[in-house]
């Protein structure tokens, strides 16, 4: 075998390796409490723990960005004294954690929509952003408030305006530029979206970018979700095959036509 076929994987499969973002559907912690009678509070806070060692042991593990669906535009819907105790829950994560996260070279970033936000939840956002802005290590994404449709339509809305405006013609609006105009445009699409509490279902989350995403679906509830639940995950990660809508690989050069 010469190099070069060497180097194209033929033969074996070219397999995934660590995903280099990895995003999580973090569900389950009203029926963790539930199983447990206690209040659905207990369930969100238990959830935030389960939230920190995640953050640590995505960074020991080599991933490059970690999204956490952390509260999405539909989740207005519930009562509010459980929104409250939502908005309570990250109001304290980023004023205990941040300077941790921050000594821990993590760097925050914040998709979903600002306006509208309580002052002092934007606030704290945007000063978890400013902080760490430079840091080199882990990217942390927490979609929060955010909703994959409000999204791509802010987006769309922007690029109509551009082009009302003359500043861009409608023939120029390409899959690159409407990803550019998302909130996540300076973000890698996720390589793998795991989603625990046994539910297969997106819920808003990354609609675009998960175009070719792996996923891995849990029976786990959120507040059970450890190290080696999310090692599990990337076990299962590294042994699919992903193709792009091209073939096995080994196969996209010859042989193809019989
Ligand atoms: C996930 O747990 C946390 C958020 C959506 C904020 P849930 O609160 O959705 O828990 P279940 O799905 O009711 O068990
Ligand atoms: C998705 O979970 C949102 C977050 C995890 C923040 P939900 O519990 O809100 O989703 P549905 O309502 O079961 O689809
Ligand atoms: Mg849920």
């Amino acid at each position: 075998m010469t190099m070069s076929e060497m180097m194209e994987g033929r033969g074996a499969k070219l397999l995934a390796r660590t995903p280099r973002h990895v995003a999580i559907i973090m569900d389950g912690n009203g029926r963790w409490a539930a199983k447990r009678m206690l209040p659905r509070f207990e369930g969100h806070r238990r959830g935030v723990e389960a939230l920190r060692r995640t953050v640590r042991a995505a960074g020991d593990l080599g991933i490059a960005y970690l999204t956490l669906y952390s509260f999405s535009s539909e989740n207005w819907s519930r009562p509010k004294p459980e929104v409250d105790d939502l908005m309570g829950l990250l109001k304290r994560f980023v004023r205990n954690d941040l300077a941790e996260l921050h000594a821990g070279n993590v760097r925050v970033r914040i998709i979903g929509e600002r306006e509208g936000l309580d002052a002092e939840v934007a606030g704290l956002l945007a000063e978890a952003e400013d902080l760490t802005r430079a840091n080199t290590g882990l990217t942390l994404v927490v979609a929060f408030n955010y909703g994959s449709r409000q999204e791509i339509a802010a987006a769309a809305r922007r690029l109509a305006q551009a082009v009302a405006e003359g500043r861009l013609q409608a023939a120029e609006i390409t899959p690159e530029r409407l990803s550019a105009s998302l909130d996540t445009a300076d973000i890698p699409d996720p390589d793998l979206v795991i989603r625990t509490s046994g539910e297969q279902r997106l819920s808003n989350f990354l609609l675009w970018q998960a175009a070719y995403a792996e996923f891995v679906f849990l029976p786990i509830l959120w507040p059970d979700f450890d190290r080696s639940v999310l090692e599990a995950a990337l076990a299962e990660y590294a042994g699919r095959e992903r193709r792009f809508g091209g073939l096995e690989a080994g196969r996209t050069r010859q042989g193809t036509h019989g």
